[in-house]
């Protein structure tokens, strides 16, 4: 019995000192710190949760692993400048600040494959290398989503919730389809635009291909528009013409209906009915004009 007591102390003892280096009152848990270097990286291996900003440095490069971290109260920020290649955070479930990851040109992958929480919303931009990015488990930004680079792909598979704007720009072959979805379910919360092939898509050359076929589309349709307007304008005219000027017609003139008969009618000068005198009865104004011409089928009424 005692013997057995004895050992239960013993382990108890045991486990409180090794707990000691994981407990998260340690002070490297709770400054910020820099990552210049996997060895900066593993200093964060001692701390579950991170009380502190987690800032890459611009000296950084290569590969940085961040271990053992499952949560960084602080923002996960980059320096603009750095070699970094690749992010990976493998246990990292939370971060209660930003997630900002900009202006790196070597950045080929980022993997936070149990992230599921952004209190402060997430930025990632201006990565020219950035093709693929997956936030497998990602759930929960309360903040804005920008994400924009030549993405040929962008999954975010457990998306719930967005609370602050949503933009993201990808490369020409990427598809804005899925995040559609996402749309459709209410994610967003706070307004969302998808675009593809945006200003990096598309070589300049092709841009002013478009712009041109656009202004001629638009003048094609301007004078489509002022054609049918004119032609309109013409056959009222001639209508008003042929009816108006001397009460009411007693015979009813054919209507327009076909080119042929309308160009004949245009060829009328309508000075020619104002010339004649007002005494005769418009019947027989009409009638002599139109025998002149010996031109229009007149249909008695
Ligand atoms: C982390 O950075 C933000 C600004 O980016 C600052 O307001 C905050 O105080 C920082 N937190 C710590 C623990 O240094
Ligand atoms: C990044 O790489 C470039 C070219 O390889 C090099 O000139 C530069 O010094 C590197 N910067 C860092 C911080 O390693
Ligand atoms: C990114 O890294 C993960 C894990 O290392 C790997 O599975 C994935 O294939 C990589 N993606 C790309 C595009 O390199």
């Amino acid at each position: 019995m005692h013997f057995l007591a004895a050992l239960w102390a013993l382990a108890l003892i045991w486990s409180r000192v090794c707990a000691v280096p994981h407990d998260d009152d340690d002070s490297s848990c709770s400054n910020s710190i820099t990552i210049s270097s996997q060895s900066d990286a593993d200093r964060l291996g001692n701390c579950d949760t991170f009380n502190g900003n987690v800032t890459i440095s611009s000296s950084a490069s290569g590969v940085i692993h961040l271990n053992d971290v499952n949560e960084i109260r602080g923002s996960l920020t980059s320096t603009q400048g750095s070699n970094l290649t690749q992010l990976i955070a493998p246990d990292l479930d939370t971060i209660h600040g930003l997630l900002k990851l900009e202006q790196m040109d070597s950045l080929v992958n980022i993997t936070l494959d149990s992230l599921q929480q952004v209190s402060g919303g997430i930025t990632v931009t201006g990565n020219p290398n950035l093709q693929y990015l997956t936030f497998q488990d990602l759930k929960d930004v309360y903040g804005a989503l920008e994400l924009t680079g030549p993405f040929v792909s962008i999954s975010l598979p457990s998306l719930d919730e967005v609370d602050g704007p949503t933009n993201i720009r990808g490369g020409g072959k990427m598809s804005c389809g899925p995040l559609d979805t996402l749309q459709s379910q209410g994610v967003y919360r706070g307004g969302y635009h998808c675009s593809s092939g945006g200003s990096s898509g598309l070589s300049p050359g092709a841009k002013g291909g478009i712009a041109a076929g656009a202004v001629v589309a638009v003048l094609l349709i301007m004078f489509l528009i002022w054609w049918v307007l004119r032609r309109r304008q013409q056959r009222l005219k001639h209508q008003q013409g042929h009816d108006h000027p001397n009460g009411p017609a007693p015979f009813a003139v054919p209507r327009v209906a076909d080119q042929e008969k309308s160009t004949r009618y245009q060829t009328v000068p309508t000075e020619e009915h104002r010339s004649l005198s007002p005494e005769e009865p418009p019947s027989l104004n009409k009638l002599s004009h139109c025998m002149n011409c010996s031109c229009l089928p007149i249909k008695p009424v």
